[in-house]
């Protein structure tokens, strides 16, 4: 039998690592997720960056059981009656608790937050002993397919990600996503839990997002951080009205409110601060801000992303 055994880190390696703000691989029923401290902004950076995701999508926070569920949601009567499916291939997106001291980054700065108890031994066991909650994306390079073996996790990162082995995924299909916003219930994904079983539990059909659900990632229309102010990207300096969001050097003369990305023009700590200022800035009653040009490669990408998403007109 020892053919079949896994291989790779055992289960309390996995979890100190995870402790440790490094990545790793686990296995759920539905796919393998590539998991980080969702507490920890630079282990969240790395998933992205592993990936190779060129934008910060919000990332779904996965729990031990409901009472971990509950430090970062806030359940209302009607979520707390979709719970009847966990564990299980449901995530629920609900408002976020605030100061619950979940990485910004696994938000995308949103107000909301996704959960789900994953229904996988391993992956129950390996969130317990970390003592973390999770932040995980499927296990896969950006744009490549969802991995549901451990094999697939390490050929797909080619060997860089430590996977903890589970065996096969049962499901092969991400989670249904439902986001449940006051009494409206919408499906945001279409996944491994029916939509009719959902409509059953709660006796009443429920909205979906967009057409036609068919695994639809949400990340594309889920609504974005966007600031109340006004912004005004690569600018090389603010305009008398304007606060200033810099990255590295700040221009001489600013007379208004400015914060800096990063002072060492790096793109991991600019990333890690980006929601943070924004936020910032909105809670000082800020109209306007201009932004100062980030570069394109690595983060950037996703910073830029962002900072475009945030100021496009709406
Ligand atoms: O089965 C699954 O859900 C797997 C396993 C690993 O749990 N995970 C997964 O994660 O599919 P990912 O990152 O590939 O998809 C999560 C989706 C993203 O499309 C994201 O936009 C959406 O969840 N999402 C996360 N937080 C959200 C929020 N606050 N509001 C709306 N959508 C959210
Ligand atoms: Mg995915």
């Amino acid at each position: 039998m020892s053919d079949s055994r896994p291989h790779g880190p055992n289960l309390e390696e996995c979890a100190a690592l995870l402790r440790a703000g490094k990545l790793c691989a686990f296995p759920t029923e539905t796919v393998y997720g590539l998991g980080a401290d969702a507490t920890n902004s630079d282990a969240v950076l790395s998933i992205y960056e592993t990936k190779g995701r060129p934008r910060f999508n919000p990332l779904i926070v996965h729990c031990a059981n409901l009472a971990m569920a509950q430090r970062f949601a806030v359940f209302s009567p009607l979520a707390l009656q979709l719970t009847v499916f966990w564990p299980g291939p449901l995530t629920l997106v609900l408002p976020q608790k605030s100061d619950a001291g979940l990485s910004d980054l696994v938000t995308a700065g949103l107000f909301s937050v996704a959960v789900r108890i994953p229904d996988h031994p391993v992956a129950l066991a390996l969130i317990r002993a970390a003592g973390r909650p999770l932040a995980a994306p499927s296990a896969n390079p950006s744009g490549k397919l969802s991995p549901t073996t451990a094999q697939q996790v390490i050929a797909g990162f080619g060997g860089r990600v430590p996977v903890l082995d589970g065996g096969p995924s049962r499901s092969g299909v991400e989670s249904t996503i439902i986001k449940v916003d006051g009494d409206k219930v919408i499906q945001l994904r279409a996944g491994a839990l029916p939509r009719a079983e959902i409509e059953t539990v709660l006796g009443t059909p429920i909205g979906v997002a967009g057409k036609g659900a068919s695994i639809a990632a949400p990340g594309m229309m889920a609504s974005h951080y966007a600031p109340r102010a006004l912004l005004r990207l690569d600018a090389a300096q603010p305009d008398e009205d304007e606060a200033y969001i810099a990255f590295g050097h700040e221009p001489p003369h600013i007379r208004g409110p400015s914060r800096n990305l990063s002072p060492n023009a790096d793109l991991r700590e600019a990333a890690h601060n980006l929601f943070a200022i924004l936020h910032d800035l909105d809670s000082i009653g800020i109209a306007k801000i201009a932004v100062a040009p980030i570069p394109h490669h690595g983060l950037g990408e996703a910073i830029n992303d962002r900072l475009a998403r945030a100021a496009a007109p709406r």
